[in-house]
């Protein structure tokens, strides 16, 4: 093949997401290759990555540009693959992936809506209910999971709920319960409706504007952020630098926001690291609810859900915004704006010491990089930030927050499973987040191994005569069944990962240790469907050999899928994991048992975990953060 004009590949790094000439160059090719017609509908065009060998070779080198292109070709019904080359121009692969759902996209979210809204089933089931008019309902398009029991096809379980008062209405307010339809995408009708019996609609309004929440507080004054000499931060395409700290900024339609090659003074840390899975299953085993459990990035395509952010709203002071280029399903490229935030924060307190005896302190205050994205998911909001402090320290840290996905009983009755929020039967359903990080550690290169990390107190004899002795003691995780692992506060349970070969000034491999934060594990029975599909959801630890492959731990195609993909599937073959090249997994459950408090809109609720340096620096690096402004000290 003659090799084409790179024209659409001028790009610094490997890792620099698709720029639009790109997405542009990949429909094409594809088109002109494949012959494909307006039957192929996009379901999601990114970078392929280049393998981590070809990243590590430095930049500059000779590294294939491609694309990657999901699909779904509405003549016959299949998910397509494929890997496009922008630079030779020429399509890589492109298959049928058999027996599989792609991600649910936005045309569908809309499409479901309208099918089910003109279903004259479901319109008679809504007039049994008292409501006539179609424009008010807000169909909310959930995944329909894997119960065996499911009609065939491309499936949706849409449910509804109604805005009682205009188009602004806070519709979550008033549900409609007990009403089910099951919409086939690709037959574009509704394959099936299940009415469990007409629940009243609560009536109650739960809009949260600024006009429904008068009279507004009014004694807040200005609070302003000003860096008049600006930020200290330097950004080159999608290169960032802050201080002591080198990173790449990714942003795929699945994942989101993506660190690539996170690295302290030259020493790299996280080959990559993302939000890969998430799910949220719901306890309530009514039947308008028992199948709820969207996944968010694998069936949603998160990153696709993300805002554009707003200065001054989303994000305050001196604020860097990366754009993030998408597909529609037309494969037009879409930029959507502002979608991530980079700022920096100050953060209080970075260290102290007053030396009693000679009267004087020196004080230190910290701050921190911020690179964060927020997506909207039907009713909900998450917010994921990424901290990387100048002590080393990384933190991830998700907001929840938006509308609580609603319910109704009877007036008078109360949930079993779920927190009522008026007194005329509104309520929201007891549920669950997980959310699956994908860590590629590279500490100081690729070669790691991690370790359990816990503290245990010394048993009473000779060698403790006062009881008082405890100690911290780390095992080697040696293969991946030692590494499903879950939290144990109590015994202060961390994980390591280390690098065997470097060591540090007191001769021990230098590692970065996973602090849990606050964490839970799912309640839902280990053969509920839900468990099977998100099996990775059982571990808050899983630890795998590299491989360029294994990216998704619920596998690659959730939707619909009867689970057993992924983490399991892979982990199976119980492969080493000791000095070589690790992914570390780990799930954060959010528990969600509602408060009267988080209705209407919910204020954040955190969740997150740390990365913090553990023998990587031979003493706290934060030792050299100039003393704050002005005469040098703080000392009066
Ligand atoms: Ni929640």
């Amino acid at each position: 093949m003659t090799r084409v004009e790179p024209a659409a590949t001028a790009v610094k790094h490997p890792l620099e997401p698709l720029t639009a000439a790109e997405i542009t160059a990949a429909v094409d090719v594809l088109r002109a290759e494949r012959g494909l017609t307006a039957s192929t509908r996009f379901v999601s065009i990114a970078l392929r990555e280049p393998a981590k060998e070809a990243i590590r070779d430095g930049e500059g080198a000779a590294v294939d540009r491609e694309a990657f292109v999901i699909a779904l070709n509405l003549d016959d019904g299949l998910t397509y693959e494929g890997a496009v080359s922008l630079t030779d121009r020429a399509v890589r692969s492109w298959e049928a992936v058999p027996g599989v759902q792609a991600q649910v996209t936005m045309d569908e979210f809309f499409a479901c809506e309208e099918i089910v809204k003109n279903d004259p089933g479901y319109r008679e089931a809504l007039a049994a209910r008292g409501i006539t008019d179609t424009d008010t309902l807000m169909v909310d398009p959930w995944s329909a999971g894997n119960y065996g029991d499911e009609v065939e096809g491309r499936l949706l379980r849409a449910l509804s709920w109604v805005r009682l008062d205009g188009p602004d209405d806070n519709g979550y307010a008033h549900p409609v319960e007990n009403l089910i339809a099951y919409v086939d995408l690709h037959a574009r009708r509704v394959a099936k409706i299940e009415d469990h019996g007409v629940v009243p609609v609560p009536r109650a309004p739960g809009n949260y504007t600024p006009d429904a929440a008068a009279p507004l507080r009014h004694d807040l004054r200005p609070l302003e952020i000003t860096q008049p000499e600006g930020t200290s931060i330097t950004v080159d395409g999608h290169e960032v630098g802050w201080q002591k700290w080198r990173l790449r900024v990714g942003f795929t339609p699945r994942e989101g926001l993506v660190l690539h090659t996170v690295s302290y003074q030259d020493r790299s840390v996280l080959h990559r690291a993302s939000l890969a899975e998430m799910v949220v299953p719901y306890g309530d085993p009514a039947p308008t609810h028992s199948r709820k459990n969207a996944f968010d990035a694998g069936e949603y395509n998160i990153g696709a859900l993300a805002n554009s952010l707003e200065l001054g709203c989303d994000c305050l002071g001196e604020i860097h915004y990366f754009d993030a280029v998408l597909a529609d399903c037309d494969g037009e490229p879409v930029t959507l704006r502002n979608a991530v935030c980079l700022h920096e924060e100050d953060y209080g307190l970075l260290w102290k010491h007053f030396d009693f005896r000679t009267e004087k302190a020196e004080t230190r205050r910290s701050r921190r990089l911020v690179i964060s994205f927020v997506a909207t998911v039907g009713n909900y909001e998450y917010g994921f930030y990424w901290y990387l402090y100048q002590d080393g320290t990384i933190q991830c840290e998700v907001k929840l927050t938006g509308i609580m996905s609603t319910g109704a009983v009877a007036p008078g009755q109360r949930p079993s499973h779920g927190q009522l929020l008026t007194s005329e039967g509104l309520y929201a359903p007891i549920h669950q987040h997980f959310l699956n990080f994908r860590l590629d550690f590279d500490v100081d290169g690729p070669h790691n191994s991690v370790q359990e990390v816990h503290t245990e107190a010394d048993p009473p004899g000779p060698g403790n005569p006062l009881g008082n002795a405890f100690r911290s003691r780390a095992t080697v995780l040696a293969r991946e069944s030692q590494a499903q692992q879950v939290i144990d506060p109590l015994s202060a349970r961390t994980w390591k990962v280390i690098n065997p070969s470097v060591r540090n000034a007191v001769g021990e491999p230098v590692g970065y240790r996973l602090v849990p934060g606050a964490n839970v594990l799912p309640f839902a029975a280990g053969d509920a469907s839900v468990s099977r599909r998100a099996a990775f959801a059982t571990k808050h630890l899983w630890v795998t050999p590299y491989r360029q492959a294994e990216r998704h731990p619920a596998g690659d195609y959730p939707n619909q899928h009867a689970g057993g993909a992924g983490l399991p599937e892979w982990t199976r073959a119980d492969r080493p994991i000791e000095d070589t090249d690790v992914v570390v997994w780990y799930t954060l459950g959010s528990h969600h048992s509602p408060r009267l408090e988080d209705w209407p809109v919910m204020p954040v609720q955190y969740a997150g975990f740390t990365l913090a340096p553990d023998g990587f620096f031979d003493h706290s690096p934060a030792l050299d953060v100039p003393p704050p402004s002005g005469d040098g000290h703080c000392t009066p």
